[in-house]
């Protein structure tokens, strides 16, 4: 059941636009980067987390850490110029066998039972993810102009956390390396390797902050989870 956690924290939070590392800023008086630690702190599952972050970050984020008291994070690794970087780079550092899990710092609403119901489905299985079946009706289109209508009924919104045995996970990234590879997500590697990855419906509010209207959606999410 136990597992420990990589979060890749180490983007620029270009789309969002702030100016600064978006996993600053902050919701109900507390930043983004610590709603999301916060879950895993509380999580007697959660064996210990590695944090992915950029150099820039380093002494604000050392500050939080110690100011909100987070204390499962054992190793923090240097990110890299992509996500996938980011993430390679802290999985080197991970030693024991087990379960690992990758989950996106901007994605601060992941609940509990999700994380239980998903990790043990990677126990049993090796690789399973989080995702959403799709809602909008999908069309493939290009050049402005509408290619084809796809079926959307096998459609599925991916999120985080995704869920490995670690060498399963170590494999995928290192032919991602030999061939060039740069995926979107942790899966699309795992998929390369042939290894069949399992999908746990998760929730539509598990929402990653991306552009500044999300924060609206943020603030919705916290309102009602309040009352
Ligand atoms: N991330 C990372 N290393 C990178 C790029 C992204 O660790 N080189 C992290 C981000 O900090 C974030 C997660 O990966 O927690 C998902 O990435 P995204 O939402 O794209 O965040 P940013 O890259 O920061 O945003 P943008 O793409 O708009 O610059
Ligand atoms: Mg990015």
């Amino acid at each position: 059941m136990s597992y420990q956690v990589i979060i890749p924290a180490a983007g620029q939070g270009k789309r969002m636009g702030a100016g600064k590392n978006k996993l600053l800023l902050e919701l109900n008086g507390m930043p983004v980067l610590i709603h999301t630690l916060k879950v895993f702190e509380d999580d007697e599952n959660c064996d210990g987390i590695i944090l992915a972050i950029h150099p820039q970050d380093e002494d604000a984020f050392h500050a939080l850490l110690k100011k909100y008291r987070i204390e499962k994070v054992k190793n923090l690794v240097p990110g890299g110029k992509e996500r996938q970087d980011s993430i390679y780079n802290a999985l080197k550092t991970v030693e024991s066998e087990g379960i690992i899990l990758v989950h996106d710092a901007a994605r601060p609403f992941i609940q509990k039972n999700r994380i239980r119901r998903l990790t043990e489905t990677a126990e049993k299985t090796g690789a399973a993810i989080i995702g959403v079946p799709a809602k909008d009706t999908m069309k493939k289109v290009r050049d402005n102009a509408v290619v084809e209508t796809v079926e959307r009924s096998s459609l599925w919104a991916v999120q985080t956390p995704q869920a490995f045995r670690i060498s399963i996970l170590l494999n995928a990234y290192k032919k991602a390396e030999e061939d060039h590879f740069i995926g979107t997500d942790d899966s699309s590697l795992v998929e390369r390797i042939s290894y069949p990855v399992s999908m746990v419906e998760g929730d539509y509010e598990n929402i990653k902050l991306t552009t500044p209207e999300d924060l609206f959606f943020a603030e919705a999410i916290l309102k009602n989870r309040e009352s």
